[in-house]
């Protein structure tokens, strides 16, 4: 089994990542770490902890991370993931717990503990986890497996800026410090991510699995599209996170290049802005695999499949 921490800012991709998780046997989440990001950490810790609960997996650990970027006020997604970051099915308040460990102190803890070259890193929110727990303990680095995460784009654009994506354009000091930590890099862009839209055919397929999680999941889609559909009239939204464990359970759905990514953290212009070396013009040092393309059928039939595990 492969061994992973999630780093999380729910939202309902970040929910549909977590459940692609708990339903694949191929791996074993250690833990779910909370950060700021899409809402704030009170929202993001809770929404972890419901999804939990609608996988039936209580007893997953759950962990609180940093309330704000490292250097920037936060700034959040209500418009896209709602008040709650989890709007759409109507989930019951959590009766698990947090854990009392900081989400920092576990990142720390695990990788200084587990067998070096055996903990993948999942992060789907904005960067501070991972930045701070580099920071605290550099000896972490070369011990990580491999860092896939959800953020940034190139060829795409921005989704919060004309020129940055969300999670990076949130901590774009943090994503610079992770992006730089020499770890084995993968990078889900908006480039791929665009690609992976939740068309009603699709979410009608999930509906379709016909349990509890099979019918929040579409309804935690259906919420969730409305704001790309409205706002760029395709059919369904672009469904980020869950690439990031698709990746892990079936490599070969995407498609990308070992380049140099670089962040920028000055400009207020272009500020998180992930420029993409993608024709080696530099002699930068090729940090990121950078992903572009994904075989979104491919995709959308694991997720499916992953989701009527649960029950
Ligand atoms: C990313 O930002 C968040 O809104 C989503 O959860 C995803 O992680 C996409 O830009
Ligand atoms: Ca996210």
């Amino acid at each position: 089994k492969r061994k992973i921490i999630i780093d999380t800012d729910p939202g309902q991709d970040d929910a549909l990542a977590i459940l692609l998780a708990l339903g694949s046997p191929e791996l074993e989440v250690l833990g779910l770490t909370a950060v700021a990001g899409n809402v704030p950490l009170h929202l993001t810790e809770k929404n972890a902890l419901k999804i939990c609960e609608l996988a039936g997996r209580p007893q997953t650990r759950v962990f609180s991370g940093a309330p704000r970027p490292l250097m920037r006020r936060l700034v959040t997604a209500e418009h896209v993931h709602g008040r709650t970051g989890l709007n759409g099915p109507d989930l019951p308040e959590p009766r698990m717990a947090l854990q009392e460990q900081h989400a920092v102190d576990f990142i720390v803890e695990t990788l200084m503990t587990e067998e070096p070259g055996t903990v993948t890193l999942c992060p789907l929110g904005p960067l501070t986890n991972i930045a701070l727990a580099l920071s605290r303990e550099p000896r972490i680095a070369p011990r990580i497996q491999e860092i896939v995460l959800m953020g940034g784009g190139f060829f795409e654009g921005g989704n919060t800026t004309p020129a940055a994506e969300f999670n990076i354009y949130v901590d774009p000091q943090a994503a610079d410090i992770v992006l730089n930590c020499g770890a084995p890099t993968v990078m889900m862009s908006l480039d791929v991510t665009h690609k992976a839209l939740t068309t009603r055919q699709r979410i009608a397929a999930i509906r379709a699995i016909g349990t509890r999680v099979g019918i929040a999941t579409a309804e935690l889609l259906e919420f969730f599209e409305r704001f790309d559909e409205e706002k760029y009239g395709t059919d369904g939204g672009p469904l980020h996170d869950p690439c990031v464990v698709a990746y892990l359970l079936r490599p070969e759905l995407f498609k990308g290049r070992l380049i140099n990514v670089s962040v920028e953290t000055a400009s207020e212009l272009t500020m998180g802005m992930t420029v993409a070396d993608w024709w080696g013009v530099t002699k930068r040092e090729r940090n990121v695999t950078f992903m572009r393309d994904i075989d979104a059928d491919g995709f959308f039939a694991l997720l499916t499949e992953r989701l009527a595990r649960l029950d």
